[in-house]
């Protein structure tokens, strides 16, 4: 079959893959119609995630029809169409139970911390990905979800991820009625926080990034304010004034580790890799948010070190939560959003590739190049 194969840091390409097979009972195989690529990715990409290996399929964000089941699968059957969460989990264990299913502590053999995501590294448990034809998805019965039928594709393919960690990131707010929201950020992810915010209650919520095309895009989408950090002095000094001096109630970092901004987080979490990633937005973010307030990150960072302000944290009584998306938890009360138009994903695809094409694909989407939010990856075997 053809997949996305990773060669090493900013070298991915089209190749022939052997075919998934059915592994265990549990398992189903998917003939993925089609992928996205995550800003998650570009974490990988730009080889900040431990334990990458050369040769792995990335693509945690697909849907497809079912190809084949194990013995004991009994939700699902040949030729549905089902969208397939990020997370790997099991449904079964003392954190799946309690719906982390983004911490399922037997998907993932290197469980301290994070369960097993599809394409995502051995540090995320080795499986391969959805970037490719076909997909091995294991504990069929607990995350793949049978796509409604009048939902758009689209829609579902952006269920996989980043509506419910949108959603979440909003969520782990605590946003209450007429708070301020800044999140910084305006990916896909953030875009969606932004949106999401408002239906926790958010009274304002602004948006910062540095691509003037996504700020506009957001500004429309989740009727927000949005501005440009590199056309300010201070950032921090820009939110406080904005904010009666307070800062705002609620920030989300929906960044990661890739942020830009700052020289030093830069050099030394992208360049030198002392740190795990840079933590610009992090930074920013616990800065700017008032005393007493909510930081809420679902901007990746790499195990295990970053330079973050600890110190602010506990001087200001803040509170951080931060995930990995739950998203088999979300999902109904977010297929019903979106049924209902109050939510509209499909709105953020804005490039389509064959997945021949992946190589570019990466580069546009990681360079930010030709207005992209978020791009679409289809496989020959979809695309008769
Ligand atoms: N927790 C989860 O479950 C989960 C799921 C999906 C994605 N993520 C993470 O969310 C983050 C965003 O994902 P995405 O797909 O939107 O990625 P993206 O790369 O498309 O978007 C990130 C945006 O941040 C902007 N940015 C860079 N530095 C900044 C700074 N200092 N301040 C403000 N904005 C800055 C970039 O210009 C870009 O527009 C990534 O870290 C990704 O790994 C987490
Ligand atoms: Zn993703
Ligand atoms: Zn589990």
């Amino acid at each position: 079959m053809l997949a996305m194969n990773y060669r090493g840091p900013r070298r991915v390409r089209a190749d022939q893959k052997p075919e998934p097979k059915i592994l265990h009972p549990g398992d189903a195989i998917v003939r993925v119609t089609r992928s996205c690529i995550c800003g998650s990715d570009i974490h990988l990409y730009q080889g900040l995630v431990p334990d990458t290996r050369v040769g792995s399929t990335f693509g945690h964000e697909f849907i497809g029809v079912v190809e084949e089941v194990g013995s004991s699968v009994q939700k699902l059957k040949v030729g549905d169409n089902v969208l397939v969460p990020f997370n790997i989990a099991c449904g079964e264990c003392v954190f799946c139970k309690q719906e982390l299913y983004g911490n399922c502590h037997e998907s993932n053999s290197q469980a301290t911390a994070v369960g097993a995501i599809f394409g995502y590294s051995h540090t995320a448990g080795g499986f391969d990905g959805g970037q490719a034809e076909y997909v091995r998805v294991p504990y069929a019965d607990v995350g793949p979800t049978v796509i409604p039928e009048e939902m758009d594709h689209d829609d579902a393919l952006l269920l996989t991820d980043v509506v419910p960690t949108g959603y979440q990131a909003a969520e782990m707010g605590g946003i209450k009625k007429g708070d301020t929201v800044v999140v910084f950020g305006a990916g896909p992810v953030g875009i969606m926080a932004a949106r999401c915010a408002w239906l926790f209650g958010a009274g304002r919520v602004i948006v910062i990034d540095r691509e003037e095309y996504r700020l506009e895009f957001v500004r429309n989408y989740a009727s927000c304010e949005a501005y440009n950090f590199e056309e300010m002095d201070d950032v921090v000094l820009f939110l406080k004034k904005q904010t009666d001096w307070f800062g705002a109630d609620v920030c989300i970092d929906a960044v990661g580790a890739d942020a830009s901004g700052n020289l030093l987080q830069t050099i030394t979490g992208k360049k030198l890799m002392m740190q795990a990633g840079s933590a610009t937005a992090l930074h920013w973010a616990i800065n700017s948010v008032k005393k007493g307030g909510i930081i809420s990150i679902v901007g990746v960072y790499g195990p295990t070190d970053n330079l973050i302000p600890i110190g602010n944290v506990l001087n200001k009584g803040l509170t951080i939560r931060a995930n990995q998306a739950s998203v088999k938890r979300l999902l109904p009360r977010l297929i019903e959003h979106v049924l209902a138009g109050r939510l509209n994903p499909k709105a953020l695809i804005t490039h389509r590739f064959p997945l021949e094409e992946v190589a570019e694909a990466y580069h546009i989407f990681t360079s930010k190049l030709d207005n992209c939010i978020k791009p679409v990856l289809i496989p020959p075997s979809a695309r008769n």
